[in-house]
């Protein structure tokens, strides 16, 4: 089997005006600049204001992308406020995180929802990073492996096999993320692990063996080549320390 792609995205959350969003992109081309890329990609995922452009920012930068943080479901239409998959690549981005958690909670997107969101980004030839992961109270009542199984064949395990295999999940323990409370790197393993044997399940093990599983909460330049080390775990989906462009280039070196 080639070796699977180390992804390292960066998720700005709502934080940054365009004008620090172009700073911090400017800071973090100089901060990557030393590292060889290898087999790793580079994603930065700013609030949509910025795409185009830290796109532009970021076009000369081998292995680096730019993504976005959510999108529509629909091409077009009267969605006030809304962004869809077709505005986000054709601003230049790439990929599009779908179903973080603080989306899941803040604003009630559930798995039927996200399904529809993944086909369209997948549409639109954006690559989606589709989110999963337990609550605390769902960790410590031991209903974890049945939430994430759900939200993974809710959302993701009506695509076809061509369309599956251009899709990324993330998995983000809701209780670790900007709580600088990380999940131990056994406690990741052994859910990525169970997440890809959910992947041969309904896909069979080449699929599996192929599709990339990012952890994400609280990754930071101490604690990510251990996590990253690990047989399932194939990059990071960081918050807090991609604001930060020393932090962000530790983390990538780590990888
Ligand atoms: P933190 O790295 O700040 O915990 O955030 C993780 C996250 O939600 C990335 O999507």
């Amino acid at each position: 089997m080639t070796p699977r792609l180390k992804i390292i995205a960066g998720n700005w959350k709502m934080y940054t005006t365009p004008t620090e969003g172009d700073k911090l992109a400017d800071e973090l081309i100089t901060a990557l600049a030393g590292i060889d890329p290898g087999n790793k990609r580079i994603v930065v995922m700013p609030p949509f204001l910025h795409i185009r452009s830290i796109a532009e920012r970021f076009n000369g930068v081998k292995h680096a992308s730019v993504g976005a943080q959510n999108c529509h479901f629909e091409n077009e239409g009267a969605y006030t406020g809304e962004i869809s998959a077709a505005m986000i690549k054709d601003a230049g981005a790439e990929y599009v995180i779908v179903g973080h958690s603080e989306r899941r909670q803040y604003f009630h997107e559930d798995n039927a929802l996200l399904y529809k969101k993944v086909s369209a980004a997948l549409a639109h030839g954006l690559t989606p990073i589709y989110c999963c992961g337990e609550t605390l109270v769902q960790r410590e009542n031991g209903s974890y492996f049945e939430v994430i199984s759900k939200q993974i064949n809710e959302g993701l395990f009506d695509l076809m096999p061509d369309m599956i295999n251009n899709v990324i999940v993330a998995y983000e323990p809701v209780w670790a993320i900007g709580t600088g409370k990380t999940a131990s790197p056994e406690q990741a393993q052994e859910i990525h692990a169970f997440i890809r044997n959910l992947f041969a399940g309904q896909y069979g093990h080449e699929i599996a063996d192929h599709v990339l599983i990012l952890y994400g909460g609280s990754v930071k330049p101490n604690n990510a080549a251990e996590l990253f080390g690990m047989k399932d775990i194939d990059g990071g989906l960081v918050g807090g320390a991609s604001l930060n462009a020393a932090d962000f280039a530790a983390i990538v070196h780590a990888a």
